[in-house]
């Protein structure tokens, strides 16, 4: 069994407001030999998502907070390279929860750590599209949104990794889909490409007017993943007995203090009329992860659902490229290029 350098980036410290190069540190350590069961996973890509975000701070919610001096959480795709598991082979290609790390031992029944097959779709598209942003869209529209065709959805962060599936997924179930996103490129792609009936720029656009003209029959389905000024004027236009399934907001994720911010949570809330409105996560639909996966990957393969990425080089970089999703940089998914095989 060899032993390999791993180079893995830990959180320093945590941060007030947006997090700077001063909250991670790059480390060098050293792979330890495999033990009975265990796999050494090599690291190919690095999914970078917001909810990173949330674990860098210490405050109460569904997962515990990373640890100072703890490897930074994700998701990553990788290769096996050494195997003492009769469950996998050098070569197999993986998913797993690494962090961000460029080696990663795994116990062969971690749950978190599954084959995947990089002959159907490339490798990358397992951290998005046929993956956790992938299946959080697929359980999120259609269990939590509860759609009828006729519809109208309006998808925030319409061009992103959850938004960009959510609207063409509302494309096949025959609702009308408006996507809200930042930038002319972004919302043409999101209109020509994903196919959405309308794009809105909400960092130009008169938002009230813009909603009003793109959704002459109100508002159903609201899938929020921003919150801020995209959510408050939404809000002034839903309809009775609409769905916001609250997937998440990352316009206040940098608030120096997240519990005095107003959340989606009040905007929602304090309506009238509340829409039926709560969080969701992903997770909640584990056992039925294999559903998606397969449908996702099936739509991915025949043509039904695009996808773009923002692919990366270099693991050091990681800390610059995690606040490219606060400034909207990046165009889709965004992964980070670990090494190439
Ligand atoms: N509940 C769950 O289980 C679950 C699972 C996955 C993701 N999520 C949530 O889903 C949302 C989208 O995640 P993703 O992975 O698909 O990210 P993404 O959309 O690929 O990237 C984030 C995008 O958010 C937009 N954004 C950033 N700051 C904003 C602001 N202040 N106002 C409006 N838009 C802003 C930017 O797009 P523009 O350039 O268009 O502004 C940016 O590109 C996040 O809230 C995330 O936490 C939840």
């Amino acid at each position: 069994m060899s032993q390999y350098q791993n180079k893995r980036i830990v959180l320093a410290s945590r941060p007030v407001g947006e997090p700077t190069a001063d909250n991670f540190r790059l480390e060098t350590t050293t792979t330890e030999p495999l033990e009975a069961g265990q796999i050494l996973i090599k690291t190919l890509y690095l999914s970078l998502d917001p909810y990173m975000r949330g674990r860098m701070s210490d405050v109460k919610s569904y997962a515990d907070p990373v640890a100072i001096g703890e490897v930074m959480t994700a998701e990553t795709a990788g290769v096996v390279v050494e195997s003492n598991s009769p469950l996998y082979a050098v070569g197999d290609h993986v998913c797993c929860r690494s962090g961000w790390q460029e080696y990663f031992v795994s116990n062969d029944k971690d749950p978190m750590t599954y084959k995947v097959d990089a002959a159907k779709v490339p490798l990358s598209t397992y951290l998005g599209v046929c993956g956790m942003p992938g299946r959080t869209a697929y359980f999120g529209l259609q269990r939590e949104g509860k759609p009828t065709a006729g519809e109208t959805l309006v998808v925030s962060a319409a061009s992103g990794a959850v938004g960009s599936v959510v609207g063409q997924i509302g494309k096949k179930l025959g609702l009308r889909v408006v996507g809200v996103a930042g930038g002319a490129k972004k919302c043409t792609y999101v209109k020509d490409e994903l196919g959405f009936d309308e794009c809105i720029d909400y960092k130009s656009a008169d938002l009230d007017a813009a909603l009003a003209a793109a959704c002459p029959n109100g508002i159903d389905i609201y899938f929020e993943s921003v919150g801020g000024m995209v959510s408050e004027a939404v809000a002034k236009q839903l309809n009775p007995g609409a769905r916001v399934p609250i997937c998440g907001y990352i316009a206040n994720y940098n608030s120096k203090d997240i519990t005095q911010v107003r959340t989606p949570f009040h905007i929602f809330g304090e309506l009238e009329t509340p829409p039926a409105h709560k969080f969701f996560l992903v997770f909640d639909y584990y056992s039925e992860f294999a559903e998606a996966n397969q449908a996702l990957t099936d739509w991915v393969v025949n043509g039904e659902l695009k996808y773009q990425e923002t692919i990366v080089d270099g693991l050091e970089k990681a800390p610059e490229y995690f606040s490219w999703l606060f400034s909207g940089k990046n165009f889709g998914k965004l992964v980070v290029n670990v090494a190439d095989h």
